[in-house]
């Protein structure tokens, strides 16, 4: 098929996430290798967001290929009542590699149902039914984990599920908790103690939070932020969950992005980086206490799918390139790399604001004037974001845009001099938003 019939027949006869059907005009992507893709036309791309955040070790990883092919060959399915080696392998894997005695897993096939798996265990665990969440967040396109989404996606399946609570975040989209980092600490939780009296922390059995925030802010929270929470939750018996579920895996410079803090978490939500997006795969991680409630206790959850053979091998072989091709420790050396263009690019053009970065997690931040004002408003998109995305595409770099944010989270195998050569695309397109600068 060539580009114009594939681009045709996708879109009679399939439905595109999150879009007005008859408004998209979807990329085809033909091949793709470490950190670059191609179309049917053979035009090279950069993945500068690594599709959704997931491609984290690069593109068709030649050991995770190898991996699927050799257990393709030997066992694709069982059903997820039986013992398999990589089943074996991998829920041993983990163990090693997450924090304290997080060291029993439950798979799922995504995110999503890796969320709708912890709300349930949560609930199981505690006998409490309210569940508490950021709005700034984002945790799945599911019922349950649209519940915890705080973010607009979350309106379209209103009136949901009852028992999910929203707060603010330590950095909302306007109120400010505070300027420095203890003040905006202090006021964030002395707020959200008033919350859990409101809503009865007998009646709460956990909150669930992005250690690093992902689509709604690429953002870090305040120093001591994240202890400061862990000990109101558990002066109250509620459960901290920690949906690393686009944050982990190395993306921060850490395995994960709560370990930017001294916190474990209670339950760890997975996916994404897990198999780096070869196949699909959650994994939702318990600590030993939570683990042994199931030991006597039904652990009431289960899919077809669950521990599937063919991802389970996925996961092991990206998991084991992660750690032994320093990808990790190169997402954290990366960061002040990054850092350092996107200070530049903010020098140079008015129309970027601020910036950040937490390893290779980054975002710039576009404004409409000199005040600082973004460029896009909550839940808008400026003419002149799509403007950006598409011209960059047209010069070889894809990324995605938030109402005002540019995302910049390239795979973590990306290099100095691939780096510099992605934001020199940048610098060469923002001019398209600086003419929309009001000064
Ligand atoms: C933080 C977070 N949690 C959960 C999800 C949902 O994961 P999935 O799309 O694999 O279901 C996402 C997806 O982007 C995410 O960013």
């Amino acid at each position: 098929m060539d580009a114009e019939q594939i681009v045709e027949l996708c879109k009679r006869h399939t439905v595109f996430s999150w879009a007005a059907q008859g408004k998209i005009n979807p990329l085809t992507v033909d091949r793709a290798k470490g950190i670059y893709f191609w179309d049917k036309s053979g035009k090279r791309y950069i993945d500068f967001n690594s599709q959704l955040m997931c491609v984290n070790i690069g593109h068709n990883h030649p050991k995770v290929v190898a991996a699927i092919k050799a257990q393709a060959d030997k066992l694709v399915f069982s059903w997820p009542g039986s013992a398999t080696e990589p089943r074996a392998r991998l829920g041993k894997l983990l163990s090693e590699i997450c924090p304290a005695d997080i060291d029993k897993f439950f798979f799922t096939n995504g995110g999503a149902e890796c969320n709708e798996a912890a709300i349930k265990i949560a609930r199981l665990y505690t006998g409490r039914h309210k569940i508490l969440s950021y709005y700034r967040s984002y945790h799945g396109g599911t019922h349950g984990a649209m519940q915890l989404t705080g973010d607009p996606r979350r309106w379209a399946t209103e009136p949901g599920a009852p028992g999910f609570v929203k707060v603010m975040n330590p950095y909302p989209y306007r109120y400010r908790f505070g300027s420095s980092d203890e003040e905006i600490t202090e006021n964030n939780i002395r707020y959200l103690s008033e919350v859990i009296d409101y809503e009865g922390p007998q009646n709460i059995a956990a909150m669930f939070i992005e250690p690093v925030l992902g689509t709604n802010g690429i953002q870090a929270p305040p120093k001591g932020y994240l202890e400061a929470l862990r000990d109101l939750l558990h002066s109250h018996g509620i459960l901290l969950v920690a949906d690393e579920v686009m944050a982990g895996f190395g993306r921060t410079g850490k395995w994960f992005s709560h370990q930017h803090a001294d916190v474990v978490p209670d339950l760890m939500c997975m996916a994404k980086g897990l198999t780096s997006a070869h196949l699909p795969l959650g994994a939702l991680g318990m600590r030993a206490k939570i683990a042994q409630h199931f030991d006597d206790n039904v652990f009431s959850a289960g899919l077809t799918y669950s521990s599937h053979a063919m991802s389970l091998a996925a996961g092991i072989a990206a998991v084991e390139a992660t750690r032994d091709e320093g990808y990790v420790d190169n997402a954290a050396r990366m960061e002040e790399v990054m850092r350092t263009h996107m200070r530049e690019l903010a020098a140079k053009h008015p129309s970027v604001g601020s910036y950040r970065a937490t390893g290779l997690f980054g975002a710039l931040e576009l404004q409409k004037n000199a005040a600082g004002d973004p460029l896009s408003g909550y839940n808008e998109t400026h003419p002149a974001v799509p403007k950006l995305i598409r011209a960059l595409l047209e010069k070889g770099l894809f990324t995605l845009s938030h109402w005002n944010m540019i995302f910049c989270n390239p795979p973590l195998c990306i290099n100095e001099e691939q780096l510099g050569e992605s934001f020199k695309l940048l610098d060469d397109c923002l001019a398209i938003t600086d003419d929309v600068y009001e000064g």
